[in-house]
């Protein structure tokens, strides 16, 4: 096992920084939250602040066993670097939406300066022994910079999006001095086989890369790395835990007594276009549409914290969410009854847990998603006795595991409502099967496993 006692301490690097007592939206920041914990280490990346001029202080935290170091971002840099390359250029490609790729070189100029601005502070903050763990499409040129910089450590580097097959990915300009990057690490993990074969099917096609027997990729130039699949998971017995204490909470109570006995479906994402939401929010009015004796006997609630607003691509998604919530409730609402109870702000784990545990249904829809964290804490967070029953989209990496969820294809309206009404009317039985057979998945690949064997490659 790779334990406390592993040579050398680890460094996690990644965009998005999840500080102690901060609600950490987005998946890699509650993963690598739960991955450091208990292993110890230090966490670099961005403080979430821009400044007007980046003064090149690093702010130093210590929580436990774990020391974060975090930069501000200035004005132009989060514009390029996040607002740009990162978000507008390689989030859409990465989830299959070549329509909203928007690229410009000057967004590209800012991705190299701010990776080149990491590079920088790594050098004075990585230790000869230290192992580093770079994360995400932020920081693919990452360890090339490092690199040139002449260290010598371990690298290791996962891609926490999907990555769409070579087909797609040479849809983006000067893609191969990107991508040919990624060969610089010693090991880069994914979340699936699908996208693993996309990183080979494009090193050997588009690179002129070969496969060795070892099963390491090498390029033209002789670098050598593998690309392996390694499920990212959540901390199961912690979620389960968390979801119990949770229901002693006053706003569990409070949630539980509004819905005065109706079902809950929940649906919890971040407002992002990937995530399926004005589809899941039509198979909802579809199955009220078809299903008159559901009225009021059931409530939706999604909660969608804003993410992203400086991308014109979110703020329209948000438009466009709350007229659709608007109008299904207009058309459907009672006087004592709001069928969907649209929700804008972000909630600990602690709580969301419970809010979970209260929902018959959990409702998660993404067009595509790498993994989503989202349907392992729903499943995680079920009264064993009495659990709910978890509606999956196939698109995410998610269903790869949880084969016991209702599978389904997001943009199929009418089967997505017809899953829910499955969903709604499953007997105990049922539930309690596919809810066990989740959970042993969930139980023996958590998120300690994951960084164990991550890490362990990665040492070889
Ligand atoms: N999350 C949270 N509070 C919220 C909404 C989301 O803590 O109000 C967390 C959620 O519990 C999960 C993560 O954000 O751990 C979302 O991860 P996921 O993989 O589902 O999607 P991502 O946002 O990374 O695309
Ligand atoms: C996804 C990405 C992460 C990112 C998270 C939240 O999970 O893979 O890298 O941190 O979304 O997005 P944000 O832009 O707020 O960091």
């Amino acid at each position: 096992m790779v334990g406390r006692n592993t040579q050398g301490r680890l460094v996690v690097v990644s965009n998005r920084v999840a500080l102690p007592a901060q609600t950490a939206t987005g998946g890699l920041a509650s993963a690598m939250r739960a991955a450091l914990q208990e292993r110890g280490g230090l966490w670099f990346g961005w403080s979430g602040k821009v400044v007007r001029q980046d003064s090149g202080e690093v702010h130093r935290l210590r929580d436990g066993m774990v020391e974060y170091a975090t930069i501000d971002l200035s004005r132009a840099d989060h514009d390029d670097f996040y607002d740009g390359f990162a978000n507008r250029t390689l989030w859409p490609l990465l989830h299959y939406r070549p329509d909203l790729v928007d690229y410009d070189r000057k967004h590209l100029a800012g991705y190299l300066r701010v990776n080149n601005l990491f590079a920088e502070h790594l050098m004075s903050l990585v230790k000869p022994n230290d192992i580093v763990w770079v994360n995400d499409y932020h920081l693919i040129p990452l360890a090339a910079m490092l690199r040139q910089r002449g260290l010598r450590n371990r690298i290791g580097f996962f891609l926490h999006t999907p990555l769409p097959a070579a087909g797609l990915l040479i849809a983006l300009p000067r893609h191969r001095e990107l991508m040919e990057t990624l060969a610089h690490y010693d090991l880069v993990g994914l979340h699936t086989a699908r996208d693993r074969r996309a990183l080979e099917e494009y090193f050997l096609y588009e690179v002129g890369a070969s496969m060795r027997r070892d099963g390491r990729l090498r390029t033209p130039e002789g670098r050598l790395f593998r690309a392996e699949v390694f499920p990212i998971g959540i901390d199961t017995q912690q979620v389960a835990e968390s979801a119990r204490r949770a229901d002693e909470r006053e706003e569990i109570h409070q949630l539980r007594q509004s819905l005065e006995g109706r079902a809950l479906i929940i649906g919890v994402d971040r407002l992002d276009y990937s995530k399926g939401l004005p589809e899941r929010f039509q198979a909802y009015a579809r199955l009220l549409e078809r299903s008159p004796q559901l009225h009021r006997k059931v409530s939706f609630l999604q909660i969608a914290p804003p993410s992203r607003g400086g991308v014109p691509e979110y703020r329209q998604i948000r438009r466009e969410l709350e007229r659709s919530a608007g109008h299904i409730n207009g058309m459907y609402a009672a006087p004592d009854w709001v069928p969907i109870r649209y929700v804008n702000n972000s909630f600990p784990h602690s709580l969301l847990s419970g809010y979970y545990r209260a929902a018959r249904v959990g409702l998660v829809t993404p067009l595509r998603d790498g993994m989503n964290l989202v349907a392992k804490e729903y499943v995680a967070s079920q009264d064993p006795e009495d659990p709910g029953v978890l509606v999956l989209s196939r698109f995410a990496g998610a269903a790869q595991e949880l084969t016991q969820a209702l599978l389904v294809n997001p943009a199929d309206t009418e089967e997505v409502a017809e899953a829910l009404g499955i969903a709604l009317t499953m007997p105990l039985y049922e539930r309690r099967l596919r809810w066990r057979r989740m959970m042993d998945v969930l139980e023996k690949q958590d998120v300690t496993a994951w960084r164990n064997a991550f890490l362990r490659r990665l040492a070889e």
